[in-house]
């Protein structure tokens, strides 16, 4: 055991005994870390570490072992140059953003973003001396069009929220990259189980790692993976803006993304099952499923998409409000205004992820009043189904 280990000084810091006994096995499962601070040998060693020239660890924020091996696992899963980890969705969004991007840039942003998102990278952009222009993404020549000279990124969603457009990713990224622009692809809602965007061509992808990808509604948490070339700023962005992530969200994110493929797989077959029944039924105006043959970019998702089509699954009541009100007070599936759990769980968009927008702006959308989502989880397909029979009958009656 080094002697650099023996400095315990109160009652939670290992004697040496115990970090011999630690040492002699290595555990099959990463600990938890939960240490904000490490103890340094010498000046020059503290001096090494903060520097980047040594490997190692010193305060939490900078760098942590959980997050270390989260960000093996998602450049693995992802098959990225490179991955930071943030304390949430939202701050990987900003984290790209603020590493790219200098005051007098312009962005080229989706029409079909997260809510959050969109206040992002107008509002929030716009007090920085950043521009934008939205864009209907699945548009390729009215997206040319609006880049600029200033235009340096382009923000999508693979499977856009509510409504689940696909959006073309190699198409986007050649537009970005004959205008020297980054393509960033929010991959929340299919996560590299479904879809891998930069091995389509995209520069940076982010996720929500609260979402699906942990999958057990226990975390906050955002990812960013990229090229090389475009990390130059990633590191001191993260750890000056103080994104930094907690060891205990990434210890449960490596547990949870362990499985991501197994659990993507039976919830896009729950998920592909839920949008048939509901599609046959009087009582729903639309169902929105990329796995439908009936979906808008079914082709596009077939090419881009492996182990399914998600876990989302969006449709209309016909009887607006008050049958979204009825359907949620049935209580059969829980309404939660988030995703990705291990159960099913339904959203009514109009009011909570878009309530920010006007109803004219939302009808614009394909939002209405009766739209609902639905999040699948790793239920068995009868039980969903059920489910579903049961909350439709107590909306009829
Ligand atoms: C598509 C999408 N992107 C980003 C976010 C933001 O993630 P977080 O809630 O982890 O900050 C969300 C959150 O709902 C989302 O749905």
């Amino acid at each position: 055991m080094a002697e650099s280990k023996k400095r315990a000084t109160s009652s939670n810091v290992p004697s040496t005994e115990l970090w011999q006994r630690l040492d002699t096995t290595v555990p099959h499962n990463m600990p938890l870390y939960l240490a904000a601070v490490w103890q340094c040998e010498s000046t020059s060693q503290a001096d090494s570490l903060l520097a980047g020239e040594t490997e190692g660890y010193v305060y939490q924020r900078d760098r942590h072992p959980n997050a270390d091996l989260f960000v093996e696992a998602c450049k693995a899963l992802h098959q990225a140059d490179q991955a930071a980890i943030t304390a949430s969705g939202m701050a990987a969004i900003a984290l790209a953003v603020l590493s790219q991007l200098e005051t007098g840039d312009h962005v080229l942003v989706s029409n079909q973003l997260y809510g959050r998102t969109t206040l992002l990278l107008t509002s929030e952009l716009t007090r920085l001396g950043i521009g934008h222009t939205l864009i209907d993404p699945s548009d390729l020549q009215g997206v040319s069009e609006a880049m600029t000279a200033e235009t340096k990124m382009v923000v999508v969603e693979t499977i856009a929220n509510p409504l689940l457009r696909v959006v073309d990713i190699q198409g986007l990224a050649e537009i970005a990259h004959q205008h020297q622009a980054v393509l960033l692809v929010d991959n929340t809602f299919a996560t590299p189980a479904i879809c891998k965007p930069l091995t389509l061509g995209a520069d940076l992808v982010m996720e929500s790692v609260s979402k699906f990808m942990n999958g057990h509604g226990d975390v906050m948490l955002g990812m960013l993976a990229g090229k090389e070339e475009h990390w130059g700023r990633v590191e001191t962005v993260n750890a000056a803006w103080g994104f930094a992530s907690s060891p205990l969200e990434c210890w449960l994110a490596c547990r949870g993304v362990s499985t991501l493929t197994l659990r993507m797989r039976q919830a896009s077959a729950t998920a592909l099952a839920a949008a048939r029944f509901l599609e046959d039924r009087d009582d729903i105006e639309s169902v929105q499923y990329p796995g439908l043959q009936t979906h808008k970019d079914h082709q596009l998702a077939s090419q881009q998409f492996s182990n399914g089509f998600g876990h989302m699954v969006t449709f209309q009541l016909s009887g607006g409000r008050e049958a979204a009100d009825r359907m949620i007070a049935s209580g059969e599936i829980p309404f939660c205004p988030s995703l990705g759990d291990v159960t099913t769980t339904l959203s009514h968009p109009a009011s909570t992820s878009h309530r920010g927008l006007s109803a004219e702006q939302r009808l614009t959308l394909g939002i209405t009043d009766g739209t609902i989502r639905l999040s699948v989880g790793v239920d068995e397909s009868d039980e969903v189904l059920d489910s579903l029979e049961q909350a439709l009958q107590q909306v009829s009656e």
